[in-house]
């Protein structure tokens, strides 16, 4: 097999994704914790407040109680490599957590027991949904009184609209917490109340026949677990593994990630049954991850990651082929040849300088503002890779500078966090404003904040009579150009320079499409 073949297949590239306090945070750090990439509990909260001193925008993220960016923490476990995506936890930042989304093979839900499925964990499934990303679920704080775990499975499955294959069970919950059941091993995993639940210092048992269990849970307990099992044996479905590689199929596990419990279940499982990097579509060909040559594309850029570099990081994903540091890579949107330099990889929970990757890692390449989201990398092949698209935003605002004279720092700015995807950026055709699209009203704040402290600039942003925003794509030069003529005191360029309708209200949109056949309206644009 060759090296590139081999490495891929361990490689196990996810996302965890959830609604805010479901306990993201905590299984993310328990699961760091496996791969030896932490040493205490608490170093990913550590961890947290760590990025907000190296960042001072970031302080409104912790005003907020709310997680803006997103990162990657990349850790072994047994013979696989683990890489997990963070993503950003608010409603508000939908689009980032959609890009982050594209990168990943697979997701992990978390829900809480008490709370079942909440708002967010539908949008995500939405997202995910989009291009049918395998998942599991994680029920959590099993150690708190919760939903019936057969009342639970069913809400998934209706509200969720996937098929849920329990893979543990809990025996008891809240103050009877006593353990869960390993449906496929048999296994009896003890919940001991203070434990760090590792495997080495769990007590596990082989079946609930085992003598020991009864000792343990008592007979009667006993006698309602058995009961139970019976009734999800009959209600659920048994694990499959194609069903879940198609996103069919939920695999389900119980625990609570602050006791550590249920988590190595899950880890192990996950390890052994996740896809490893899958194929990736372009413009013209599909990308296979055991291919040679290096490919890639960049799903986030983040800025000022440390403030004594003003540059900032593209995160790409490696779809195929080997990087080595140093090497050139081809930008096929510029034409151009980039040397990855000093590109960071996400081992363990410092950045340090990559050697080498493989597909389904992630690494950061620093750069001045010439690499945008959406971009691909390869060696030499003219290639995109789709499906990273911008969404049309549905929220708009004028910006407007309380000093005049700061107009060339705040367009610097803007087009800076637009091209990162903090906001998007549209310049009128007959004005001279200057106009932000988001998708959630938390953006602008965010974008108040970041042009004050990283470019000095003094902004606030005011109503503006704009309810939506289309693409316009035409092929026929004429009409194209007509059409222009027709409607510029509606028309705009985004960031990357492209033709954008800003409709003052749906009805105008309507009515405009109506006008113009032939013309394409769209809600979304691909990078690059
Ligand atoms: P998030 O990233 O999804 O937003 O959730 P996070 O891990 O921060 O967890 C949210 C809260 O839920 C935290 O409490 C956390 O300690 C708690 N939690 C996580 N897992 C469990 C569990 O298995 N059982 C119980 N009972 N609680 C759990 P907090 O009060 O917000 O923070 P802290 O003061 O405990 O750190």
């Amino acid at each position: 097999m060759s090296a590139i073949k081999q490495e891929a297949a361990r490689r196990r590239t996810f996302a965890i994704i959830s609604h805010p306090d479901a306990g993201k945070t905590t299984l993310t750090e328990k699961l760091l914790l496996f791969g030896g990439a932490i040493q205490m509990a608490g170093s990913v909260k550590g961890r947290k407040a760590a990025r907000h001193a190296t960042s001072d925008w970031m302080a409104l993220e912790k005003e907020r109680g709310i997680s803006v960016t997103s990162s990657v923490m990349q850790f072994p476990y047994g013979e696989h490599i683990v890489n997990l995506l963070d993503t950003p936890g608010h409603a508000d930042f939908g689009e980032d957590t959609y890009r982050v989304l594209t990168a990943v093979d697979s997701a992990l839900m978390v829900i809480d027991v008490a709370k079942g499925v909440e708002e967010r964990t539908i949008k995500l499934m939405e997202v995910c949904r989009l291009r049918d990303t395998p998942i599991m679920s994680f029920i959590n704080k099993l150690d708190r009184e919760g939903k019936n775990p057969i009342e639970l499975l069913d809400e998934i499955e209706s509200v969720l609209k996937i098929q849920c294959a329990p893979v543990t069970w809990p025996i008891g919950m809240g103050k009877r917490l006593r353990g869960v059941v390993h449906l496929l091993s048999g296994e009896v995993h003890l919940y001991e109340a203070g434990k760090n639940h590792t495997r080495q210092d769990s007590t596990i048992y082989p079946s609930i026949n085992d003598p020991r269990v009864e000792a343990a849970i008592g007979a009667d307990m006993l006698a309602e677990l058995r009961d139970e099992l019976e009734l999800v044996e009959g209600a659920s479905h048994p694990f499959d593994q194609d069903a879940y590689l198609r996103g069919e199929q939920a695999p389900v596990f119980f625990g609570s990630a602050v006791n550590n419990f249920g988590v190595q279940p899950l880890l192990d499982f996950f390890v052994q049954h996740a896809p490893q990097p899958q194929p990736r579509e372009t413009t013209s060909r599909e990308v296979e991850p055991t291919e040679d040559k290096l490919t890639g594309f960049v799903f986030k850029i983040q800025a000022n990651m440390d403030p004594q570099h003003r540059d900032r990081v593209a995160f790409m994903r490696i779809c195929s082929g080997k990087f080595s540091a140093g090497m050139k890579a081809f930008q096929p949107r510029t034409g151009k040849d980039l040397k990855l330099a000093n590109a960071l990889t996400f081992m363990a929970s410092d950045r340090e300088i990559a050697e080498h990757a493989y597909p389904g890692d992630v690494i950061g390449i620093h750069n001045h503002g010439t690499i945008s989201i959406g971009d691909t990398f390869t060696e030499g092949e003219n290639i995109a890779f789709t499906g990273i698209p911008n969404f049309a935003p549905e929220l708009f605002r004028r910006a407007r500078l309380r000093d005049p004279l700061k107009l060339k720092q705040l367009q610097k700015g803007l087009a800076q966090l637009s091209e990162e995807g903090a906001t998007q950026f549209f310049r009128p055709l007959m004005s001279n404003d200057l106009i932000l699209g988001a998708v959630g009203v938390l953006q602008f704040d965010v974008v108040a904040y970041r042009l004050k402290d990283e470019y000095g600039v003094d902004a606030s942003f005011e109503q503006v009579q704009v309810a939506t925003a289309r693409w316009i794509k035409c092929d026929d030069a004429k009409k194209l150009e007509d059409f222009r003529e027709k409607n510029a005191a509606n028309l705009a360029l985004d960031a990357a320079g492209q033709l954008v309708y800003l409709a003052p209200t749906r009805v105008n949109l309507q009515l405009a499409q109506e006008r113009a056949p032939g013309v394409e309206f769209l809600a979304t644009r691909e990078h690059a």
